[in-house]
């Protein structure tokens, strides 16, 4: 492995440290997707097996696995529909703590998880922090309503693309059945807006704009040596 994958490895796995010494005893914890929530996991099932107590709600399949491997107890919205602190990745931060997530097709969970959470702390490294958000927007598409929908994304001004899987030919299915659409956009003027637009095309389950949550977010940006973590306040202040 070269030093800059080592470095990005180390990036991630301090940054998923740092936010699982956050989870406190009796913590009901939203369990985000990626690569970087990959090293959260990690450390969280080392403090259950020192006889720390957490109940988990995975937002992906991926997640669910992991955390039954590493011993994490699991449990649903349906019986704690208050989430004490969920933990996710992002593929983009603006200055506002606004995010684009999704690259791994898991944004619909892991925005229901967000939602039903009292904090929200995301977990990236430094080439995710941006100054304007300008990366593609997953969107997740109910397959009856694709054609129209791809029609109206079209309007709101990017090129709309259906994701193709890696290991089996046709679309990517997300773990709810659903499509998704990448949507590159030249320009993302104002991502609030944007969210809006884009929730409002019927058969649009998600779009992967996170602007709803800055207030109670709290981004922890790994570091090789040490992390830099960042709320709202100190921005503002
Ligand atoms: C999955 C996501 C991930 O949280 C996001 O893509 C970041 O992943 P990684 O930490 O692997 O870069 O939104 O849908």
């Amino acid at each position: 492995m070269d030093k800059k994958a080592e470095a990005l490895i180390a990036a991630k796995r301090a940054a998923g440290y740092k936010a699982a010494d956050l989870i406190k005893d009796g913590m009901v914890v939203g369990l985000g997707t990626g690569s970087t929530v990959y090293y959260m996991i990690e450390r969280l099932g080392e403090r259950v097996k020192e006889g720390l107590h957490v109940r988990g709600i995975p937002t992906s399949f991926q997640t669910a696995m992991r955390a039954r491997d590493s011993g994490i107890p699991i449990t649903t919205l349906d019986d704690d529909p208050v989430i004490d602190i969920a933990i996710d990745g992002a593929d983009e931060v603006d200055p506002g703590l606004r995010l684009i997530k999704g690259r791994g097709a898991a944004h619909l969970r892991e925005k229901c998880v967000a939602a039903a959470a009292k904090q929200f702390v995301v977990v990236v490294d430094e080439q995710k922090v941006v100054k304007k958000l300008g990366a593609q927007v997953p969107v997740e598409v109910l397959p009856f309503a694709v054609t129209p929908v791809l029609k109206d994304l079209e309007r709101l001004g990017c090129k709309p693309v259906i994701r193709e899987a890696v290991k089996k030919d046709g679309p990517v299915v997300t773990d709810n059945g659903n499509f998704v659409v990448d949507c590159q956009f030249k320009e993302i003027k104002n991502p609030e807006k944007l969210e809006a637009a884009i929730a409002a095309i019927p058969g649009v389950m998600e779009s992967g704009l996170f602007c709803a949550y800055t207030k109670k977010t709290t981004v922890i940006v790994g570091g090789e040596k040490k992390c830099k973590v960042i709320t709202l306040p100190d921005i503002v202040a």
